[in-house]
């Protein structure tokens, strides 16, 4: 099904700790998700440190810009989540800066960070999306529930980590659903639920990594389902045919390229009871604990945590 390792591991070897020079590894942050970047950003820094590399970890707080400007460094991975670090603002600095970083560049970042317009710009390339609904405070609660189905997702639009998103099944539900996204950001977004299975597909240099299933007993791969809870199964390689598992990787590998992405990342997806396969969202900068479902997916196809680290270093 997947066809990364060799090629993987001779580009790895080819990338020694004094090719990188001095590795800023850019963790924390001031979003919502600070507390798995923490998590990512320790982890990717150990990691580096263990193969010889020069590291330079660096918090990043509110004084981001005087912070970058200050500091030493000749490449920068990023390991922050959500705003700030996921969105093309960070990117931004370190190309004013002169400095080359992992993932996809700003313009990419930014998009793939926008919940509604990725799947604008995937509805147009013609790939399946859950059909959806912007609403406000003023809109008509059971229009939309009309409109979307029984079960309906509420996301806010720039968030991460499942916050501040709930899934409702009737009008007062939604309204106070609307709420709570919107203290995360004003822009929301309804979805219908996508009724089946749930997978991820990790994305390196090009090539998508053995797809991998999540299983949960919450009602949803909610914050609790991803960082807390030991019921969260996993599988990689996961239940999906050959067939079916090639179907994914190829529309996560075109799915990725019509956001403008690169380096690494992953895209989620939900299957229909039809076997129909439906883009959630993309994430450029997913989380890097040795725990973490790139890793996960990397290990199958025979990148260890810093194999794996190295080979996203190597393109920047
Ligand atoms: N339309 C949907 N149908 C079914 N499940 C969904 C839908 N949207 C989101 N989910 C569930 O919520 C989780 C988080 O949604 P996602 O869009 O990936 O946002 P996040 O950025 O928070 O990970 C998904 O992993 C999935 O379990
Ligand atoms: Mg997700």
């Amino acid at each position: 099904m997947t066809k990364v390792s060799e090629l993987a591991y001779n580009k790895c070897f080819a990338a020694t700790p004094e090719d990188l020079g001095e590795v800023a590894v850019l963790y924390g942050g001031v979003s919502a998700e600070r507390a798995i970047s923490l998590i990512s950003g320790q982890a990717v820094a150990h990691a580096l440190k263990e193969l010889g590399v020069n590291v330079n970890a660096i918090d990043v707080g509110e004084n981001v810009i005087e912070q970058l400007s200050d500091a030493s460094f000749d490449t920068a991975f990023i390991a922050l989540h959500g705003v700030g670090g996921e969105d093309g603002k960070i990117q931004a600095l370190l190309e004013y800066l002169g400095k080359p970083y992992t993932g996809s560049g700003l313009a990419a970042s930014a998009l793939a960070m926008d919940k509604l317009k990725s799947k604008q710009v995937w509805q147009a390339e013609g790939f399946s999306t859950p059909p959806y609904l912007c609403v406000n405070a003023d809109s008509d609660w059971q229009a939309v529930m009309n409109t979307l189905g029984a079960e309906v997702f509420v996301k806010p639009i720039h968030e991460g980590s499942s916050l501040g998103m709930s899934c409702v099944d009737n009008a007062v539900d939604l309204k106070n659903a609307y709420q709570l996204a919107a203290t995360f950001d004003p822009k929301v977004l309804v979805e219908q639920r996508i009724v089946g299975a749930e997978y991820s597909v990790a994305l390196l240099n090009g090539q998508a990594l053995p797809p991998i299933s999540m299983l949960t007993s919450n009602s949803f791969y909610d914050y609790q389902a991803k960082y807390e809870s030991n019921e969260t199964r996993y599988q990689c390689p996961c239940d999906l045919s050959a067939e079916k598992g090639d179907e994914i990787q190829a529309i996560a590998v075109k799915a990725f390229n019509a956001l403008g992405c690169s380096g690494w990342g992953r895209i989620d997806f939900m299957q229909n009871k039809d076997g129909d396969f439906f883009l959630l969202e993309a994430n450029t900068v997913p989380g890097m604990t040795e725990h973490s479902l790139v890793p996960m997916a990397a290990k199958v196809v025979g990148l260890d945590f810093k194999a794996l680290l190295l080979e996203i270093l190597v393109d920047v």
